[in-house]
């Protein structure tokens, strides 16, 4: 199959990188990983060029690695400097110590920061030892660092088979904010083969909220599999409900999602290339 990006064949294979579509397929995740990747280096530069900082969501779980694989590639070969960048984390494990191997800080250090040039105070991620009376205190400055930075211009997302995003689980309303969240047992399970056994996974995380997510200026969701292609039909099909979260995501007026051949297995060909209502 030939890449989206480049054809100008069938409709069902969607866009051409010019025309915004909320569902755009790639012939594999490596492809719109390194779509994304680009699209980011874009805003990174163009905020450079500006003087302005630019601000980005960032995901964590398999389905980010290549994008960040690939911005540490364009670091090092293509001069793309992360001085101008901030950072928001959309969730952490509670409790969890971040030098934990399965903590969050450390998988961003490991992927991203570590390889970089972003000054540390930039980045933000929820924190996964605070003391529990301190937690909402916490959270609403988490909501309040992201206002005062500017907004998020870019989140970078997954999708937890659960149809959460962040730690977003179903039950999640629209109007939510970064909190305390419970994890669903589906999610642990799906956690279990990092932390060695489900009786280990912690039951609790800290999450930016679904109204946080959605006061981003654009969302790109990245899925890929098989396994995650009954969940992304749903979240674009269903109907939009707390029982889902992702399917609020198709209120946002920029948003995409990006998905291989396996995670679009599901989905009608009508749906590429048709705006969603
Ligand atoms: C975790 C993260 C989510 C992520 C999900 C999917 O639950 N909190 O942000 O989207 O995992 O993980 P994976 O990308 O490994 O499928």
């Amino acid at each position: 199959m030939k890449s989206i990006l480049d054809q100008s064949g069938p409709v069902d294979d969607v866009a051409s990188a010019k025309v915004r579509l909320p569902v755009a397929r790639f012939r594999d995740a490596s492809e719109a990983s390194k779509r994304v990747a680009r699209e980011i280096a874009q805003l990174i530069r163009q905020r450079a060029s500006e003087n302005r900082r630019c601000v980005l969501g960032l995901a964590t779980g398999s389905t980010p690695v290549r994008v960040y694989r690939e911005l540490v590639r364009m670091h090092r070969e293509e001069n793309l400097s992360f001085f101008n960048v901030v950072t928001f984390n959309l969730d952490e494990y509670f409790p969890i110590k971040p030098e934990s191997p399965q903590s969050y800080h450390r998988f961003m250090n490991e992927n991203l920061f570590n390889h970089v040039d972003i000054i540390r105070s930039n980045v933000h991620i929820p924190s996964g030892t605070i003391p529990l009376e301190n937690v909402s205190g916490y959270c609403r400055d988490y909501e309040d660092l992201i206002l005062r930075s500017g907004g998020i211009d870019l989140q970078l997302l997954g999708i937890g088979r659960t149809g959460h995003i962040g730690f977003n689980e179903p039950g999640s309303t629209r109007d939510t904010l970064t909190r305390m969240v419970r994890l669903d047992s589906l999610t642990r399970k799906d956690a279990a083969k990092d932390f060695g056994d489900l009786d280990r996974v912690p039951l609790l995380a800290i999450t930016m909220g679904v109204d946080t997510i959605m006061q981003s200026k654009r969302i790109r969701l990245l899925a890929f599999g098989e396994h995650k292609a009954r969940i992304v039909q749903k979240a674009l099909q269903n109907r939009m409900s707390s029982t889902l979260p992702a399917s609020y995501l198709r209120q946002h007026p920029d948003m995409q999602y990006l998905v291989d051949g396996a995670a679009a297995s599901c989905l009608p060909p009508s749906i590429f290339g048709t705006p969603l209502q």
